[in-house]
């Protein structure tokens, strides 16, 4: 049983100053590949489901993957909400078995962040659950830099470290989620860090620092992020592109299309595989997860299995 909280999981990283890498993961292939790479680094790491995929039934069956992922795999695994803005789909994903959530009240006033992150807190801490919410706002999609005027909207959203140490006493959240610069998804032109910004936020928190939009962003500034205090880095845009290229290639490359997909998906899978474990090795979570209980019980289970 390797199924962690996000607490357990950040402490360490916090402390020895590596970040740990988190992957929203939508099917079995995108699970597979995190759990495998994280395996073969000996690096712990972080499952995400996002809203679109745990709606209506899909909750139980991604769950079922991530939860079985998780519990067997021989490194911790943190299973973590990315992303959610209402009460009752955090209340669905701690019912079944997310050990971590994020609430996300970053578009609203600081006074309606803190009730809502305060009030998520309160239901997630009874079960053990932890949260993560954001302070600032990390925007969607494209970010430019300091000329346009599109970057006057980002500039307003980065985290005001005046707020921080009102918003982590109030609220009681394990983890925060900071807007130093970055965006979601795919980057125009190239992010410009904050990271003076970075460093006096650092200074202020109690509890782990989160990095979203780390798809795209260079990697001497994810250095820099980690040695100024980041803990968790959000990765999704760059996995997705190395499946989809690959799987592009593939499908264009028969007339057939009545393809087996465990056949097809290979490929796909490996360029996954490659683009997460240069995340994990730049993060330097790898080797990290050295704890001595956790024992590799893939391997004893198809041992068991075998006739
Ligand atoms: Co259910
Ligand atoms: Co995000």
């Amino acid at each position: 049983m390797a199924l962690v909280n996000l607490q357990e999981i950040l402490k360490d990283a916090r402390e020895k100053k590596y970040a740990v890498g988190a992957f929203d993961v939508s099917n079995y292939e995108m699970i597979r590949a995190v759990i495998e790479v994280a395996e073969e680094e000996k690096s712990p790491v972080i499952l995400m489901g996002l809203k679109l995929d745990l709606e209506g039934i899909g909750i139980e069956y991604l769950m079922s993957m991530m939860k079985l992922a998780a519990e067997g795999a021989s490194v911790p695994v943190c299973i973590h909400l990315d992303h959610a803005t209402e009460y009752d789909l955090i209340k669905r994903a701690i019912d079944h078995g997310f050990t971590s959530v994020m609430y996300d009240g970053s578009i609203l006033s600081l006074e309606e962040n803190i009730i809502n992150t305060k009030r998520v807190c309160e239901l997630a801490h009874k079960y053990g659950v932890n949260v993560e919410a954001e302070l600032g706002h990390v925007g969607d999609g494209i970010t430019g830099n300091s000329e346009t005027a599109s970057d006057e909207i980002v500039k307003e959203k980065l985290t005001l470290p005046e707020e921080m140490a009102r918003f982590i006493n109030e609220t009681e959240v394990d983890a925060l989620a900071v807007s130093i610069g970055t965006a979601h998804g795919v980057y125009v032109s190239e992010p410009k860090l904050d990271f003076k910004r970075l460093e006096i936020l650092n200074k202020i928190s109690t509890v782990p620092l989160v990095l979203h939009g780390g798809s795209g962003t260079p990697d001497n500034d994810i250095r820099k992020s980690i040695e100024l205090g980041i803990s968790k880095i959000n990765i999704y845009s760059e996995v997705l592109n190395a499946y989809y290229s690959e799987l592009k290639r593939a499908l264009n490359a028969s007339t057939n299309m009545s393809l087996w997909p465990s056949v097809v998906n290979k490929e796909p899978v490996e360029n996954m595989k490659k683009v997460i474990r240069s995340k994990i090795r730049l993060f330097g979570s790898n080797n990290r997860a050295m704890n001595k209980d956790l024992k590799d019980s893939h391997q004893k289970d198809i041992k068991k299995g075998d006739f």
